[in-house]
């Protein structure tokens, strides 16, 4: 009689207890590979909520010394500051000026943490601008590459005596790291780092952001920002801005750039992060408010997928709440 024989390989072995579980886990999370973008209002003495990202406020210069002090309490990686400005102009004059919001900001930032996390500025001109691009128009009305690369260095100046450690350049120009690298450089600012957003998609995932600076962009970004159909060339951008001198490069949005950013991981020398933006989590917010996913569970997985395809670190609107969840053991 003949009987099927019995499996001898059991990868079911290692999935058997917790215990064994938690021993073979490829991907552990840690509160300090996490950063927590915050956006800074000027002109507001209390937070604002912002709506379509339920649970994430624009922080006040009064209330943002608490939000720096609850992340490095958290044990965070860092903070990620965002300026939303009252007054904007067409060359984002706010950006460059040292009583500028975010700049202001940056200084309310640094002494709050007291070196305990890393606080990191977004560099980039569309939270200063009217027309709300990321860089400055010509005289035909399209994003001027070289003019914008002048604002960045102005910018990076400006943030840097600010005290930013981690300057995040997000406005996709071309040749940006370069320019900023120099500008800084020249300046003695020889230890600010550059964080470049190497492969930023043209993605319908920055809707909420969008709100939370309250952006009022005319046309579309896709002049600068990537096809996200387009896989090669999100390497291709990492790689140029590792050979200008970027001290980090990041992918963005996350979830749905997984491959890009394995690709990105596999080749790099300098760290790699990913940013799961706004949309990203509005969306299982959103879910998980009707009762439709496990809110927890979905934060977690989400997160850790990133890391698995082979995040870093990662920049994340749940980055305090998580950070709890990890030091309790709940994401295990
Ligand atoms: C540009 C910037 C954007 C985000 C971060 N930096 C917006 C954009 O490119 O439209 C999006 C972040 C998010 O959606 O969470 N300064």
């Amino acid at each position: 009689m003949s009987s099927t024989p019995l499996p001898r390989v059991r990868p079911r072995r290692l999935r058997e207890t917790p215990a064994l579980r938690r021993l073979v886990s490829e991907t552990r999370l840690h509160p300090a590979d996490l950063v927590l973008p915050v956006f800074v209002r000027e002109g507001v003495s209390a937070p604002v909520p912002i709506t379509s990202m339920p649970g994430v406020v624009q922080h006040s210069l009064e209330s943002l010394p608490e939000a720096v002090d609850a992340a490095a309490a958290a044990g965070l990686g860092g903070v990620m500051l965002f300026g939303v400005p009252e007054v904007r102009d067409a060359r984002g004059s706010g950006a460059t000026d040292p009583d500028g919001i975010l700049n202001v900001a940056t200084r309310v930032a640094v002494e709050a943490s007291a070196g305990r996390l890393v606080v990191q500025t977004d560099l980039c001109l569309d939270e200063f601008t009217d027309h709300g691009h990321c860089g400055v128009l010509d005289h035909r009305g399209r994003v001027d590459n070289d003019a914008t690369l002048e604002r960045y260095a102005a910018m990076a100046l400006e943030q840097s005596r600010a005290g930013s450690e981690l300057l995040g350049l997000s406005g996709m120009m071309d040749g940006q790291v370069a320019a900023v690298r120099d500008a800084l450089d020249d300046a003695g600012f020889t230890d600010t780092a550059v964080l470049a957003y190497s492969a930023k998609y043209a993605s319908a995932y920055y809707g909420p952001f969008r709100d939370a600076v309250e952006s009022t962009l005319e046309g579309d970004r896709r002049s600068y920002q990537l096809d996200p159909g387009n896989r090669r060339e999100g390497l291709r951008e990492a790689l140029i801005d590792i050979d200008e001198g970027a001290d980090v490069v990041m992918v963005k949005p996350a979830g749905s750039y997984l491959d890009v950013l394995a690709d990105v991981a596999a080749a790099s020398e300098v760290p790699v992060w990913a940013y799961q933006v706004s949309g990203e989590y509005s969306m299982i917010e959103a879910a998980a408010a009707h009762g439709w996913i496990d809110r927890k569970r979905a934060v977690v997985e989400s997160v850790r997928g990133i890391r698995r395809a082979g995040a870093d670190a990662v920049l994340t609107y749940w980055a305090v709440e998580l950070a709890e969840w990890i030091r309790n053991g709940d994401t295990e």
